[in-house]
């Protein structure tokens, strides 16, 4: 088992909010959150009726399970200085509990053999915005270029291989320092260009409406599966449910201002997602467009013909594809950091020897999910295909129920002193305690249910 000294530790509280909220910040914020915005809303054409209640629902999901369940894995990873598996062993000897860790380094494992997938687009991207190709491109065409691009299976599994190749060298080289210094240049830069964006975006004729599209409490397509994947959503996002956060918690020092930590994160990522959709939603109405297979595309169909449009704008797009990459890749390592830190921490393996079998098997199984979108594009399980199955049991039921078990766990078994010694006594601990308890395991069982049920 490693000790202390070799785990490393991040600098102070700044550097643990920007790491983790790298970690969080990513194609869930700039593609995901905008995808599920779109199909749940019905699109941008006629039919479409608004994805407001989509919404609605993560951002009471965020409240009501996001920040508790981050709080709970903050303090595990405090306490234990340990990631999942251990954290849970450390904190309740002798019983069964580690099974929640081996579920989060399990779904981690799955997670990032199909997240990898979407990250290689990024990395296309950002070579066809330095190579030009976006300068005059219209919306016919840069729906045409995405979808010839989704259709060649040998770019699909080469860029995978990459993206799994980079964020592989990344993690074997260890990964706290990497990761804080990088995340406090990539997280500012990141917010500054979304900000720039959304300001644009807003002066668009089609704001308006994509604030209307975005945010009118629209329920005619509300549904339990609204809430389910406004739910899985908000683990996704924030990187909830399967331990990165317990493993990031475990480098944090001192008691570095855990609830600040925690809301801080929460907001960033959640302004994020918000600013991409505004800015996605702008350019589709103003351009009067839609978008490939039920918005899959979304950052990269619209994003390139709003810089089309632009003074500048071959430049700054080839910024903004750099800053989408960064974003992945703070994610994909966190996710690989956390299945290869088991290996290590719990089977003595050597940090290179974990890097190259784990990584190598997440990239076989990334094969089918980048073949996905081609040569097994017809080969579907409940109407799903394998990368459409893979995120769907991982982002909507594996990370909840991690969350869930989290939850019980920190609310009713880890010992008293250890949550008031992080959160104080005061009444914001009393109502954490509930919500932990009580609150977030109800509503995550009964939307689970009342889907199951309704199935
Ligand atoms: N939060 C990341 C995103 O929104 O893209 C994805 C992710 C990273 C999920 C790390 C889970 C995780 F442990």
């Amino acid at each position: 088992m490693a000790t202390g000294h070799e785990r490393g530790s991040f600098g102070g509280a700044l550097g643990f909010i920007l790491a983790a909220a790298g970690s969080a910040v990513g194609l869930g914020n700039l593609w995901k959150f905008p995808y599920l915005c779109y199909r749940t809303g019905g699109g941008t054409g006629p039919e479409g009726t608004g994805a407001g209640a989509f919404v609605l629902s993560y951002i009471a999901a965020v409240l009501l399970l996001g920040i508790p369940v981050m709080l709970a894995e903050i303090i595990l990873g405090r306490r234990s200085r340990q990631g999942p598996v251990g954290a849970f062993k450390t904190l309740a000897q002798g019983k069964r509990w580690h099974w929640v860790g081996a579920l989060g380094v399990t779904t981690g494992f799955v997670l990032l053999s199909y997240y990898c997938v979407v990250a290689g687009w990024t990395g296309e991207y950002l070579v066809q915005a330095a190579s030009g190709t976006f300068g005059s491109i219209t919306p016919e065409g840069a729906n045409t270029l995405f979808s010839t691009f989704l259709a060649n299976p040998g770019k699909q599994v080469g860029w995978l291989v990459v993206v799994m190749g980079v964020t592989m060298l990344i993690v074997a080289g260890g990964v706290s320092a990497g990761i804080e210094r990088m995340s406090k240049i990539m997280m500012p830069a990141l917010l500054l260009m979304m900000l720039g964006l959304l300001v644009l975006a807003l002066t668009l004729p089609g704001g308006g409406q994509a604030l209307a599209y975005l945010f009118r409490p629209d329920f005619t397509n509300f549904g339990m599966s609204t809430v389910l994947d406004a739910m899985g959503q908000a683990f996704f996002s924030l990187s909830l449910g399967m331990g990165a956060i317990i493993t990031y918690g475990s480098y944090v020092e001192k008691r570095e201002l855990v609830i600040t930590s925690a809301f801080s994160i929460a907001i960033i990522d959640t302004l994020v997602a918000l600013m991409a959709s505004v800015v996605i939603f702008s350019i589709l109405f103003s351009f009067n467009t839609t978008m490939e297979g039920s918005g899959i595309s979304n950052i990269f169909t619209a994003i390139p013909i709003l810089f089309a449009k632009l003074p500048g704008g071959s430049f700054t797009v080839v910024v903004f594809y750099v800053l989408v990459v960064l974003a992945a890749i703070t994610s994909t390592i966190s996710l690989l950091e956390v299945v290869v830190s088991h290996f290590i921490d719990r089977l003595g393996w050597h940090r290179r020897k974990a890097v190259l079998l784990l990584g190598g098997a997440i990239t076989l199984l990334g094969i089918p999910s980048a073949l996905s979108f081609n040569v097994l594009a017809d080969y579907t399980l409940f109407g799903k295909t394998f990368f459409d199955l893979a995120d769907y049991l991982c982002a909507n039921w594996a990370l909840p129920l991690g969350g869930l078990f989290t939850a019980l766990f920190a609310g009713w078994f880890l010992a008293r002193h250890h949550k008031t010694e992080e959160l104080g006594s005061g009444p914001f601990f009393r109502y954490w305690q509930f919500t932990v308890r009580f609150v977030s395991p109800l509503l995550i069982v009964g939307i689970m249910v009342w889907i199951l049920l309704a199935a």
